[in-house]
């Protein structure tokens, strides 16, 4: 470990970032694209297949009703879409976390999904953008009332815009004017208004990072298909916006090409999940040539697997395995000299294992900064350690600038000029092939490669960014990882909780917490149903079981109303057994104990447990369990695999209320009061092994 991070270790706090709690809030289940049509045109209908295909949620305003607007193309008009916009919007003020876009259809398309579209919105910092356009179009005497932009088209068009419901549903509310009045004349002269510029915090696109116009802007775009799809790179401002607006498709142009560079130099967790986000970057894979330094045994397996699965997506991959005996200086020269030579190799991105990039627009926002060599900034979930330095001490190590706090929390955004970046970095060929052509990047015997390499960038005098303007992703904790367990991410709960999180906890465990009752259930009083372990956990954690083996009966105990203990013997093994029970009474305090505060109102558990097991049910072993008590004040019982499928039978009976529960589902969990009301036994499984995995909480 590098002296560095010590440092940063030694430095650890938690933090609540409220940018990325703000970011958070933009998901596309909360946005909503609004149009209007009086006719299903074909115009109309291209616009609703690209919609379609990105899953966008469009709601059509004014279908089946007469067009009193007039004639928009060449007059004034167009106020009967304010006016709809006006009820529709009503429905909506309310909604803090809504993202609404209105969009004319006749002419426009969508040339990227909704979560480039948020990732966007929320880069430009304002409540509510309008797109820009070159001409002052209806009044040109207004043209001197706009501010000043340095750099962009600077008027206002109301063919596309996009804001909180809220600020959008305010604005509309203003309009009493006739359906064909203009609109995009409403809405300037909300923009030019300073105080209800600042009160909605409007702002324009001025350099079409959202929407592109074509009118009077075609020469500044040129246009790619990629299978069904077009992606439009406006060059004059180096962006590749989401909505286009105007004549359609002309020319044609491909992304740049990236030389991606993978390395694995020591175990990780959550290995699998970083080599599929690999397949799912938002960017064709056919402008991707991989590379991928594998020096561990224990990933081979993963490499092979991940291979087997996408090969046909990177044909012209290389890998090198541990086998090959490749040092990790050699690897990286090895590598970035393959861009260097290839002229046609636009970028370089080099990438290691312990990096969980999950947003998978990285590469165009990077490639859209048009910097030498650029990092995403990335750093350990709640944590400080990030993969950049803010400063230099004396002799070449890390020294923490004034502002790396700042930064790394997201309280200071933006594109910051550092001395020192590892882990993920993009670099331009054509720096490669220049400044950097004769200089050998990462090899120098006694140091680490990571510090030659920012060494010989500055030696160069070349600057090195990293950026905090996206959210890009996290930095994946590797120091605990036991690869002697037979899924050791299992373990990773304490050191990497998001990545934890989304592995094994059941992909809608959170709607719980939503007022969306479907997603807790009660089938019986007082006996509470709702999802709670991924497939992933169900699977991993009985392979663990069986894999250690050693079933046994006899310690599920009864508590007698009397208060003497009896044994209702189970065939099974003990979180304890396998060296699980921290990590699970962890899970109980992380993602039971809020269940039950918000199910069982007043009670506030200790989330404490002895009782920790995995249970085996066979019609040939022990097939059932008799009526008992559980010594608990609440129990758990989470299935862990599928009825018809693994077995017949099973589910569990409540006798005070003559009630069963006959279809388990796996990953879902029962939580049921244990002393006094809830008498049960577990119903007998008739074909195949049913595991169920139960906690005793707070005995
Ligand atoms: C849209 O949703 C469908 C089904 O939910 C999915 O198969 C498809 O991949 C999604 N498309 C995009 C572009 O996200
Ligand atoms: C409003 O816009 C300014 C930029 O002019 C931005 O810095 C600020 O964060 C915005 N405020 C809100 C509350 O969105
Ligand atoms: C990108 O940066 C280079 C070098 O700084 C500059 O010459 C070029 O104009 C920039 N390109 C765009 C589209 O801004
Ligand atoms: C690693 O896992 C093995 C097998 O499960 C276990 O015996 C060992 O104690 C673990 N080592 C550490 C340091 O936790
Ligand atoms: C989560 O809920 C959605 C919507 O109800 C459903 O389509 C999806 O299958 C659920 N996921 C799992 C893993 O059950």
């Amino acid at each position: 470990m590098s002296s560095w991070r010590i440092l940063c270790l030694a430095a650890l706090a938690f933090f609540q970032s409220s940018t990325s709690a703000e970011k958070r809030r933009l998901s596309p289940e909360n946005l909503l694209v609004i149009t209007a049509a009086t006719e299903e045109t074909d115009g109309f209908q291209r616009f609703m297949r690209t919609a379609r295909e990105f899953n966008y949620t469009v709601k059509v305003l004014g279908l089946g009703e007469d067009w009193k607007g007039g004639d928009v193309a060449r007059t004034v008009g167009g106020g009967q879409k304010v006016r709809w916009l006006k009820k529709e919007l009503l429905k909506h003020s309310d909604n803090k976390d809504l993202v609404v876009m209105f969009v004319d259809s006749y002419d426009v398309i969508f040339a990227s999904g909704p979560e480039e579209l948020l990732s966007k919105f929320s880069r430009l910092g304002h409540r509510v953008v309008f797109s820009a356009e070159g001409f002052c179009w209806p009044d040109q005497r207004l043209a001197s009332k706009y501010p000043e932009v340095h750099s962009g088209k600077r008027y206002l068009n109301s063919g596309g815009f996009i804001g909180f419901a809220a600020d959008l549903s305010a604005i509309v509310q203003q309009w009493k004017y006739k359906d064909n009045d203009d609109d995009q004349l409403f809405y300037t002269r909300i923009f030019l208004d300073k105080t209800q510029r600042t009160k909605f915090n409007i702002t324009l696109d001025h350099r079409s990072r959202i929407f592109q116009n074509l009118n009077g802007a075609v020469d500044e775009v040129v246009l790619k298909f990629e299978r069904a799809k077009v992606r439009a790179r406006n060059v004059a401002y180096d962006t590749l916006p989401v909505i286009i607006h105007g004549n359609g498709p002309t020319k044609d142009e491909e992304l740049p090409l990236v030389y991606v560079a993978v390395f694995i130099e020591h175990a990780t967790p959550f290995m699998e999940e970083f080599l599929d986000r690999l397949t799912t970057l938002n960017y064709p894979t056919d402008r991707i040539r991989l590379f991928i330094h594998n020096n561990v045994v224990y990933h081979e397996r993963h490499i092979q697997k991940f291979w087997e699965r996408y090969r046909a997506l990177f044909p012209d991959a290389l890998l090198v395995g541990p086998e090959e005996d490749l040092k990790e200086d050699k690897a990286r020269t090895m590598a970035v000299e393959a861009c260097k030579k290839d002229p046609e190799c636009d970028y370089y991105f080099s990438i290691d294992s312990d990096v969980a990039l999950t947003n998978p627009d990285t590469l165009r926002i990077l490639i859209e900064e048009n910097k030498s060599v650029i990092a995403p900034m990335l750093s350990k979930h709640g944590k400080l350690w990030s993969n950049f330095w803010g400063a230099l001490s004396p002799e070449g190590y890390y020294s923490r600038s004034e502002d790396y706090i700042e930064i790394v929390q997201g309280k200071r955004i933006g594109l910051w000029n550092v001395p020192y970046i590892t882990q993920a970095y993009l670099i331009k060929g054509s720096m490669l092939r220049s400044k950097l052509s004769q200089v050998s990047l990462y090899v120098d015997d006694g140091m680490d490669p990571d510090m030659v390499f920012c060494r010989s960038i500055r030696d160069q005098g070349v600057f090195m960014f990293v950026s905090n303007r996206d959210e890009f992703g996290r930095l994946v904790a590797s120091a605990n990882f036991n690869t002697s367990r037979l899924h050791p991410d299992m373990w990773q709960i304490f050191d990497n909780p998001m990545d934890w999180k989304e592995k094994y906890v059941h992909e809608n465990y959170s709607k719980i917490f939503e007022d969306e009752k479907s997603f807790v259930e009660q089938p019986c009083p007082d006996v509470y149903w709702f999802p709670a372990f991924s497939e992933k956990m169900c699977d991993h954690l009985v392979e663990t079981m069986e894999d250690y083996g050693e079933w046994s009966g006899g310690s599920h105990k009864d508590e007698r109303l009397a208060g003497g203990y009896e044994n209702v013997p189970t065939v099974d093994i003990h979180m304890n057994q396998i060296g699980f029970e921290k990590e699970w009474l962890k899970f109980l305090k992380e993602y039971i104990a809020p269940v039950t505060e918000k199910l069982y109102p007043g009670y506030y558990p200790k989330a404490q447990a002895i009782m920790n097991f995995v249970v085996r049910y066979r019609p040939d072993e022990q097939p059932s369990l008799r009526p008992h008590h559980d010594s608990s004040t609440f129990t758990i019982n989470i299935a862990l695999n599928n009825k018809g499928v693994d077995y017949e039978g099973g589910g569990c009976k409540f006798l005070r209320y003559d009630c069963k529960v006959e279809s388990p589902r796996k990953g879902w969990s029962f939580m049921h009061p244990g002393r006094l009301t809830h008498y049960h036994e577990g119903l007998p499984t008739t074909r195949g092994t049913r595991y169920i995995m139960v906690s005793f909480v707070d005995p």
